[in-house]
């Protein structure tokens, strides 16, 4: 399973991109909105920073708004992807842009019925919202699967996406079921680095080695 990053937060991509592990990035409205700059901008030097699908969604509502955002965004960099909402207009939109071979992430899905839509209407990324659904007290890890299990036999490159993840529990729970990528935010990243027997083994291992080193200097 590929490990995208869900902000829009330059630094914290800067620094997670360090790490090596970033495949991708998805961005949203709501991240956007948490951060300074003009959109594309922030789009581009997302693009600097990960060599990956970079989801930019659109914002417009109509099937055409939709079409000529998403080309607007996609002409920005090879990388970006078009986020769409799960809508009628958005499946038309996505059916317009996948002709024209313009990826497109199918956003807050919720259920197996309408990632089979997204999947048919040519969508190159479908998105189950794991937190989300659990917030209104459903498991949104049985819908993720059931998310996986009808796109199995999907004659389509369509990879599911597993967003609105809120813990490290959420992350491998999909890569076990076989979900292609879950976008994280950057403080579960550090939430699935550590560890205290890592810190404490690693303390030790310090220790020892600054004490062999004084005995051979000594
Ligand atoms: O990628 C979609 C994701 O950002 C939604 O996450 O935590 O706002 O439900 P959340």
């Amino acid at each position: 399973m590929k490990l995208f990053i869900d902000t829009a937060d330059l630094k914290e991509i800067e620094t997670l991109a360090a790490w090596g592990v970033l495949k991708g990035v998805t961005t949203n409205p709501s991240l956007l909105a948490q951060v300074d700059g003009d959109e594309m901008s922030i789009y581009r030097r997302i693009c600097e920073l990960v060599d990956g699908p970079i989801s930019a969604e659109v914002v417009a509502s109509g099937r055409a708004g939709m079409v000529e955002e998403g080309k607007r965004l996609a002409a920005l960099h090879p990388n970006i992807v078009v986020k769409i909402p799960t809508s009628a207009e958005g499946l038309a939109a996505t059916a317009v842009l996948a002709s024209q071979d313009i990826p497109v992430n199918m956003t807050l899905c919720f259920t197996a019925p309408q990632a089979l839509l997204a999947a048919s209407s040519g969508a190159r990324y479908v998105s189950p919202f794991v937190g989300r659904y659990d917030d209104i007290g459903n498991s949104g890890i049985d819908a993720l699967r059931e998310v996986v299990e009808a796109l199995l036999g999907f004659d389509s490159e369509v990879e599911v996406l597993a967003a609105s993840i809120r813990t490290p529990i959420h992350v491998i729970e999909a890569a076990k079921m076989g979900a292609d990528i879950a976008t994280i935010p950057p403080k579960i990243f550090y939430q699935m680095l550590e560890h205290p027997l890592t810190n404490i083994g690693l303390e030790k291992f310090n220790q020892d080695a600054a004490a062999r080193q004084a005995r051979q200097a000594g």
